[in-house]
């Protein structure tokens, strides 16, 4: 079943312009988090996910760089504030891959875990902290992100 998006509240919406812009929108994101936030981001190839991810990273002070781990499906981040877990989809055939991995582990840890192409597994995340970001590209170097969840406490991530 694919979520409708009236159910949800769209609780912010930027626009970057620039690479640096993107990692600084996720820099103030990261430092907001609490523990326990499931990051769902949606975007086609380029869109800026990962350096989004980079941001969430260098918030929750991670000095580790990020990188797209695109090989291995699952990076975990343990060196900041709170740990993170950044997932790559890209490759995923099958939600039980990330069953076998121990999926609802890795959402229920109190951590903080962040998804590229969420839209695989759309039906399979469900939290009570969960944040949607869908990114789009407007122009070479120009990107939206409209936020959004469907629990309108989530705001805490934004000013
Ligand atoms: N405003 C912007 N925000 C983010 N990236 C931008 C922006 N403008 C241009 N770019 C460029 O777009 C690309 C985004 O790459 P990034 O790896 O973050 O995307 P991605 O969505 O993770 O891609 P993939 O689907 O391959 O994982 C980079 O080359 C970056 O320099
Ligand atoms: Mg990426």
């Amino acid at each position: 079943m694919k979520r409708k998006s009236d159910e949800l509240f769209i609780l912010k919406t930027y626009t970057t312009k620039s690479e640096e812009e993107t990692i600084k929108l996720g820099i103030e994101i990261g430092k907001r988090c609490r523990g326990g936030e499931i990051i769902a981001l949606i975007g086609d190839l380029g869109a800026g996910k990962t350096n989004f991810v980079k941001g969430i990273g260098k918030g929750l002070g991670i000095e580790r760089l990020i990188t797209s781990p695109t090989f291995v499906i699952c990076q975990t981040y343990t060196s900041g504030r709170l740990i993170l877990y950044h997932f790559d989809l890209y490759r995923l055939s099958d939600f039980s891959e990330l069953e076998d991995m121990g999926w609802y582990d890795f959402i229920n840890s109190g951590g903080v875990t962040i998804i590229e192409w969420a839209d695989k597994i759309e039906e399979y995340i469900v939290s009570e902290n969960l944040l949607w970001v869908n990114i789009k590209i407007i122009a070479e170097n120009i990107r939206e992100f409209v936020f959004s969840s469907e629990d309108e406490k989530m705001s805490y991530l934004f000013n």
